[in-house]
């Protein structure tokens, strides 16, 4: 079965189609990356996911629930996590103090019979694991806003996974980052997914890092999906080259 499962949806802002009529799904352990120009509806497509908006029409479906009327921190709870495509975390607090929140953020209801200070251990716990992860062990202590532009966006993909994820969603997670730090980048979340046991949606525009990491495809076009299966399939597909690949090698 399908982790999630989209159907029709549809999402419309006045007289703008930000996404129109789309099916796909996520299946267990997939890499699935969402690719498509500026304005395709990647990022209206993530908000509908995670509940941040709600669709004029269609159907969500997590784990075989559906959850499309569910509110953001229930659909959090139930395991989806996110990365923003702008940098979202607390830059006057460590490292670390980041990732424990974020892991105390799903905790919220899961734990609370455990009381307090088992609560605050077992987030800990989850957040140094997930600095560990994507390597960033090093500047566990530093404060957050202060590191590297690189190691900030890593940091915020730590968050999520604190939150022990059952589907990662990350918004463009090289947006903003130089060619050195996009490098370094793909090479951690490389090694993170090839770690295996992650299902992942990944919004990225740059074809290197979808080619390097993604397992599966869908291509967004106008809001629509022109084009769904393996990197290579799509990237020979006539219709992707004319729509978006435009000469792409
Ligand atoms: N809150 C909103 N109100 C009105 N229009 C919106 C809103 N959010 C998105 N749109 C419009 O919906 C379309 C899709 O936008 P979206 O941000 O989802 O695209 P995207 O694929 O993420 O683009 P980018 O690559 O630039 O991040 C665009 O035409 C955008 O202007
Ligand atoms: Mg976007």
């Amino acid at each position: 079965m399908a982790l999630l499962e989209l159907q029709g949806l549809t999402k419309r802002y006045g007289g703008i189609v930000a996404v129109d009529n789309v099916t796909m799904s996520v299946e267990p352990g997939e890499v699935r990356a969402v690719i498509g120009p500026n304005g395709a509806g990647k990022t209206s497509l993530f908000h509908l996911i995670t509940g941040v908006v709600k669709p004029t029409m269609g159907e969500i479906v997590f784990d075989g629930q559906r959850v499309t009327a569910m509110p953001a921190f229930s659909r959090c709870q139930l395991g989806m996590s996110r990365t923003f495509q702008i940098t979202a975390l607390f830059p006057e607090m460590s490292a670390r103090e980041n990732t424990r929140l974020a892991a105390q953020a799903r905790d919220k209801q899961r734990w609370r019979p455990l009381g307090g200070g088992a609560v605050f251990a077992e987030a800990s716990r989850r957040g140094d694991a997930a600095l560990e992860r994507l390597g960033l062990s090093h500047v566990a202590e530093r404060q957050a806003g202060l590191l590297s532009h690189g190691d900030q966006r890593l940091l915020e993909v730590a968050m999520a996974l604190a939150q022990q994820p059952r589907l990662l969603l990350m918004d463009e997670p090289t947006q903003g980052l130089s060619v050195e730090e996009t490098a370094q980048a793909v090479e951690v979340l490389g090694g993170l997914f090839a770690g295996g046991g992650l299902t992942v949606l990944l919004v990225e525009h740059d074809m290197e890092v979808v080619f390097r990491l993604a397992s599966k495809m869908t291509v967004l076009h106008r809001g629509s999906v022109i084009a769904d299966g393996d990197p290579a399939t799509v990237k020979a597909d006539p219709v992707v080259q004319d729509a978006y690949l435009g000469g792409y090698t």
